[in-house]
């Protein structure tokens, strides 16, 4: 006995009308094409009878309203997206705050370069006086005096002329080199704050320099230029100084 085909048997079927079989059985499979492949009773989408639309969804339409909605695991990436972007963006922002930068990180750089060769790596003298123990802010108890006496060395005052504080009765011997020409005013007067906050523990300085590095970064301070060893004053050292607004000008000209 050879088998009938089953597409035939159902061609029979709907030929007779009889609905003897499951009432499942949809009656709408006419065209022949759709009755050629394996049997498939889940009927297809495009057979439910009520479209026949005059206008025909565009495959782009179809595809965005069948597609799968964002799963739950990349939802909840999303939410944390901008949590993330945000502590991000802080340790970006945190180093240029750590005082890794600014004048007293640049005089540090200076002193190891120019000075310590005679003053000691840590300040503790050589052919140079010591700077610890607060002798540098004793000598020049303001900063201004010491930013001169940096610029201009041992020649700018003179030898055998007093210089700094007349309680510590310093004179000049000489072998201090002037450095107005070669550093910048930028880097004198941070080798000088640095000398005074590292070596001698001064709080007002390592303020100080706080409140001139804003004061550069605002643009408000430009130090790019030189101290003239031949000419410069503490008046005119101090009118830069000031020009930070650090908020303590008595203390820059009295110490
Ligand atoms: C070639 C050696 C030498 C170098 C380099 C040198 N100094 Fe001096 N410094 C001296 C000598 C010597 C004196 C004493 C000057 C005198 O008696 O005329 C002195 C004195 C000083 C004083 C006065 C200290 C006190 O209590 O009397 C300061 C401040 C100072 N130097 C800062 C610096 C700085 C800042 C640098 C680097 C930018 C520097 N020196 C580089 C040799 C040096």
């Amino acid at each position: 006995m050879t088998e009938i085909p089953e597409h035939l048997l159902k061609r029979s079927r709907q030929a007779r009308g009889t609905t003897a079989d499951e009432p499942t059985e949809k009656a709408d499979d006419t065209t022949p094409a759709a009755t050629s492949g394996a049997v498939q009773p889940a009927a297809e989408p495009a057979s439910t009878p009520e479209p026949a639309p005059a206008v025909p969804v565009a495959p782009y339409n179809a595809a965005a309203s069948s597609r799968k909605k964002i799963p739950w695991w990349a939802a909840s990436a999303l939410v944390l997206l901008p949590i993330w972007a945000i502590t991000y963006v802080g340790t970006l922002e945190r180093p240029p705050e750590a005082g890794s930068s600014g004048l007293l990180a640049d005089g540090d750089h200076v002193y190891s370069a120019r000075c310590a060769s005679c003053h000691g790596a840590s300040g503790e003298g050589g052919a140079g006086p010591a700077m610890t123990d607060g002798e540098v802010t004793a000598t020049f108890p303001t900063p201004a005096e010491h930013i001169v006496w940096v610029a201009s060395g041992s020649a700018g005052v003179g030898l055998g002329s007093p210089y700094g504080d007349e309680a510590v009765g310093r004179v000049a011997v000489g072998g201090m080199p002037g450095f107005g020409t070669a550093l910048t005013t930028e880097e004198l007067i941070g080798v000088v704050l640095y000398e005074r906050a590292h070596f001698s523990g001064s709080e007002f300085d390592e303020g100080l320099a706080e409140a001139m590095d804003e004061a550069i970064h605002s643009g408000q301070l430009d130090l790019e230029g030189h101290l003239d060893p031949e000419t410069v004053t503490v008046d005119e050292v101090l009118d830069l100084l000031r020009s930070a607004e650090f908020g303590q000008d008595d203390q820059l000209a009295t110490g």
